[in-house]
């Protein structure tokens, strides 16, 4: 029987992987959830699995290497597919040095935790392990060229301190790789949208704020384009590369759904007012007149854009949600789990947005 330790498995995309590989594996795997729930993890993103006999949760912040240690000793993992991390740029631009430890130093410890645990006594490593290593497109920094795209060749270059925390942590594992013939795969994913997503991020604060009748901002001129993928294809890409990634390589995971950042709250607005019928004061509320344009964020990437092609020819993955289809059943998912929303925005989530966009 498999086990699958999963890092940050209580935030967006670690949960929705848990929900993914339990619907697929069902019973013949064993999955160990290992996240330190911080602001963006939440439990009841998996109330659903918690009660089955292959799902475990462990409490525990993976700087700390005793209580990881301890984790490979009591469990016999044999598959970390690694999430945890502080993901959001706004936040990285406040306080670099909490991602600096989470990203990098954290990393290095299940890096090590996993070596040990792992390695033989000759040097080489058990079969059958690996360590999923997953990342992001914007460590390849910025395009300006609308025809030019990331590749896994492209030269690293992060602009802000999230990017540059998540490069180095990819560094780490590409250094475990060459040094000591770790067993690891990279994955470099576009943006993702899709249920559980903490509402600091673009889709789900502009549904959220829209809702609510509250102003949508918008940073600049709103034509930065991000590369936007359904969680769901993105957690698929990482079990093919789980299951069929050559050993040593970095897949690109992206689905060339390119879009402006207005075309995004526009889109948004529209499919608000398609699901909602006439008369519901939250259909209202969702006007394009709340659209805000509002000081642009340091350091803004202008354009993210990956090319899939190797994960598509070597591993024959290719996205099935359509942005048109995977953007309504988003919207369709945070009207149905509206106290979900109240519950991730009760704490500390008011301090942050009045401090990030003032109150209103
Ligand atoms: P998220 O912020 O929603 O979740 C992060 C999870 O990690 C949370 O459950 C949190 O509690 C946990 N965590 C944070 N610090 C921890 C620590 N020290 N110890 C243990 N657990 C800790 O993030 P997400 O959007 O789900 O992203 C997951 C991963 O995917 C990240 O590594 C991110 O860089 C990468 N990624 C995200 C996107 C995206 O669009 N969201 C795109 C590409 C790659
Ligand atoms: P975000 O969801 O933070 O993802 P990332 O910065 O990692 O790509 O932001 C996506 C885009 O939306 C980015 O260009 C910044 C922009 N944005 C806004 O215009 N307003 C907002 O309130 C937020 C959170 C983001």
């Amino acid at each position: 029987m498999k086990t699958y330790l999963v890092t940050g498995g209580a935030g967006f995309i670690g949960s929705n992987f848990i929900h993914y590989i339990l619907k697929k594996y069902g019973d013949s795997i064993r999955v160990v959830n290992l996240d330190a729930l911080t602001y963006a993890g939440n439990l009841s993103n998996l109330e659903d699995v918690s009660g089955r006999d292959n799902y475990e949760f462990i409490k525990a912040d993976i700087r700390d290497a005793e209580a990881v240690r301890e984790i490979f000793k009591t469990h016999d993992v044999d598959v970390v597919v690694h999430f945890a991390a502080e993901s959001h740029v706004d936040r990285s631009i406040r306080t670099p040095e909490v991602f600096v430890e989470t990203n990098v130093l954290g990393t290095c410890v299940m890096l090590n935790a996993a070596r040990e645990a792992w390695e033989k006594e000759d040097g080489g490593f058990k079969e059958g392990k690996k360590f999923l290593h997953v990342s992001t497109d914007e460590v390849y920094g910025s395009l300006s060229d609308p025809g030019e795209y990331f590749y896994e060749t492209t030269p690293y270059a992060p602009h802000s301190p999230y990017s540059a925390s998540k490069a180095s942590s990819d560094f780490l594992v590409k250094a475990y790789v060459d040094t000591y013939h770790f067993p690891a795969n990279i994955t470099n994913c576009s943006n993702n949208y899709g249920p559980y997503q903490f509402p600091e991020k673009l889709i789900p604060l502009m549904i959220n704020n829209a809702l609510k009748g509250r102003d949508l901002p918008v940073y600049g001129d709103g034509k930065n384009v991000r590369d936007w993928l359904y969680v769901e294809d993105h957690c698929k890409g990482i079990d093919m590369v789980i299951e069929k990634g050559r050993i040593g390589e970095t897949y690109n995971i992206g689905g060339h759904n390119e879009k402006e950042n207005i075309e995004i709250v526009r889109i948004i607005l529209d499919t608000i007012q398609e699901l909602l019928t006439q008369g519901d004061d939250r259909r209202e509320m969702a006007q394009k007149s709340r659209i805000k344009f509002i000081e642009d964020r340091k350091g803004h990437d202008r354009r993210y854009a990956i090319a899939p092609d190797k994960i598509s020819s070597e591993l024959g993955w290719k996205p099935e949600t359509m942005f048109a289809e995977g953007i309504k059943k988003t919207i369709a998912w945070y009207l149905d789990n509206e106290e979900w929303m109240e519950r991730v925005t009760s704490g500390d989530y008011q301090n942050y947005y009045d401090r990030m966009y003032g109150a209103e």
